[in-house]
């Protein structure tokens, strides 16, 4: 939520903000800011709308020959959308962007006075005017003193006008990541902005001031005390997180899945059995555990429904999937023996988050599925177990899915295998059921008009709901996110057999229903319930293997899925769902990339 970025060096600062703000602009696209320095000399622009406009307010003379900035694209939390609430904010002495939320900005303005001062709606703007306030040329303590009386999440950007070259930045929860390379020193909510200049960065640790000079970094505590960062280094290289001849990222990282599979899954297999000795995840806490559960948010809590249909059968342990931002209030049974499986592409959602650290609380072993390296949610799990999926741009999850469900298969079968329930050679077995889906993706990946045409019986309907049965119901759980939020079409996901318990009462001439029937054992059942929404004139895209046989007065549309094992059928019907959903939102004109309202990490509450 919110990207931010700052620059400090030998190099013209406009443009290396303005092209980090478009690598971050799929964290927060309601408006953007940027604020340059060189000596007594400053420009400030903020723009509501994308960086887009944003830039061609920057482009002027005026706006270059500077050597050190601040930019931030934003996602609205506290007022609306408008310049005024763009950041940077600035008030006497100080120029800051803000990631986060300040819990107690209303009686910090009541407190200090600053009431009648604010120009804009913004929490962040009375932290700017709080960093003033306490500022008597010392901005080290400034800064402690502000952040003693700030209570929230916040990464924070300073430049002090006295002090028009070095950059100041503080954490607390909302992720911000540092570097120096031959260009200077630089600043960003993740790595995305600063790939093309290096691929070594650091954390910021939390509580903890850094100053970026054009020389380096400094780090030191409330204290003064100086520390060394901890330099972390990523895998994948700027090409990654560009669009390379796709009209979207979100199409591109839907390609992408093939390769984000074999990178995720080969390197955990020994003798094709399941081992995850590399990364550091003991076996014990598979076999010392009488219960799992699973906590995540949007798409990766669907995979992680699908990991429950999964392991409950094979484990014979209850999995339970929960909602993060509802877990912290429902007073959750777990202890000791109870494995916690926190599942975030982002490893910085904070829902997930807290509920993360509640379950250290009480003692649960923790497992965190993340795919972002050195994230907040990876560096607190007690063991982490990343996917390579390589950078997720598209608000749209896509690749980071099926890298989850993969991760989730592997792990159920170790655990199968160290629990007693699997010999190795079943284990081997397992595991090249789910290396099949690797061609079975290619295989829809390469045959998409089909989807595409489908897509135009979907473009123009009010509501379209997706029905299954047992892990058909969990795959289209995530088939109707994925439509609602790039299309904005209202979408539902029903057990097929609940339909007929009220929501069937919704099914009108051609509404569409998307009908997954890939499970063997309640084929005949599923079918059924499909001839239910037939009869009262649903249009339906029916999804099965390749080798159902269905009567062709069940379906209007018919895709088949090219896998022969029940269980392993999620990754070719979840691309040919992203597919039909990317369709949808490009012929209704949307930007796919970036829908309404949404943010690719969300870091508030
Ligand atoms: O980064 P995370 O995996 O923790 O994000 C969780 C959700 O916010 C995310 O999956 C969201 O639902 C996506 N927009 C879905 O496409």
């Amino acid at each position: 939520m919110c990207g931010i970025i700052g620059y400090t060096g030998s190099l013209d600062a406009r443009d290396i903000i303005l092209n980090g703000l478009e690598q971050l602009e799929y964290r927060g696209y309601d408006s953007a800011g940027i604020t340059l320095r060189d000596g007594d000399k400053s420009f400030t622009k903020k723009k509501a709308g994308p960086v887009s406009i944003l830039r061609k307010h920057c482009n002027t003379d005026e706006a270059l020959g500077f050597n050190c900035g601040l930019g931030h694209t934003r996602w609205a939390t506290h007022g609306g959308v408008s310049d005024v609430n763009s950041h940077p904010h600035i008030a006497g002495n100080v120029s800051l962007i803000h990631n986060g939320i300040i819990e107690n900005y209303h009686s910090i303005s009541k407190d200090y006075g600053f009431e009648d001062e604010l120009i804009s709606d913004t929490d962040s703007e009375v932290a700017a005017r709080l960093i003033n306030h306490f500022y008597n040329g010392d901005p080290y303590d400034a800064i402690k003193k502000a952040v003693a009386v700030i209570k929230g999440s916040y990464a924070f950007c300073i430049i002090f006008n006295d002090i028009p070259d070095k950059i100041f930045c503080v954490r607390q929860v909302s992720p911000l990541v540092a570097t120096h390379a031959d260009e200077g020193s630089f600043v960003a909510s993740d790595v995305t902005a600063i790939i093309s200049y290096t691929n070594r960065y650091f954390v910021v640790p939390e509580e903890r001031i850094i100053t970026l000079t054009a020389e380096g970094i400094t780090i030191c505590d409330f204290d003064g005390i100086p520390e060394e960062p901890d330099m972390l280094e990523v895998n994948w290289n700027v090409e990654s997180a560009q669009k390379n001849g796709y009209p979207h990222y979100m199409l591109k990282e839907i390609h992408e899945q093939p390769d984000s599979l074999r990178s995720t899954i080969m390197p955990r297999l020994k003798k094709n059995i399941p081992d995850f000795t590399e990364d550091g995840i003991s076996d014990e806490i598979f076999i010392n555990c009488n219960k799992i559960s699973i906590i995540a948010c949007g798409t990766a809590m669907y995979a992680g429904m699908v990991g429950k249909y999964m392991m409950e059968p094979l484990l014979k342990i209850p999995v339970s999937v929960n909602i993060a931002s509802e877990y912290r209030y429902e007073n959750p049974i777990l202890d000791e023996n109870t494995l916690v499986i926190v599942i975030s592409q982002s490893g910085e959602t904070i829902d997930t988050l807290a509920a993360l650290r509640l379950a250290k609380e009480y003692g649960a072993k923790t497992l965190s599925i993340v795919n972002v390296k050195g994230s907040t949610i990876a560096r607190e799990s007690d063991y982490v177990f990343y996917t390579h999926a390589g950078p997720e741009i598209a608000v749209a999850s896509t690749k980071a899915y099926t890298v989850q469900l993969a991760s989730l298969y592997l792990i159920g079968c170790r655990m199968a295998l160290v629990r007693g329930k699997y010999t190795p050679a079943i284990a081997a077995l397992f595991t090249a059921k789910l290396l099949e889906s690797i061609p079975a993706i290619n295989k829809i990946l390469l045959n998409n008009s089909e989807i595409k045409d489908a897509a135009k019986h979907i473009m123009n309907a009010t509501d379209v709901f997706f029905i299954g049965r047992g892990l058909d119901y969990a795959f289209s759980l995530e088939g109707s996110l994925k439509l609602k939020e790039i299309s904005y079409i209202h979408a539902e996901a029903y057990a097929a057999g609940e339909l007929k318990h009220g929501t069937i009462a919704l099914i009108e001439e051609n509404t569409p229903v998307v009908a997954l029937a890939t499970q063997d054992q309640i084929f005949s059942k599923t079918i059924s319930n499909i001839r239910e929404v037939k009869a009262r004139g649903a249009f339906v895209i029916l999804i099965t293997k390749e080798n159902a046989v269905v009567s062709d007065d069940v379906y209007d549309i018919h895709f088949t899925v090219p896998m022969k094992y029940d269980r392993f059928t999620v990754f070719p019907v979840a691309v040919i769902m992203q597919l039909l959903a990317y369709y949808t939102s490009d012929l209704k004109g949307h930007d796919v990339d970036k829908p309404r309202n949404l943010a690719k990490s969300v870091t508030v509450e």
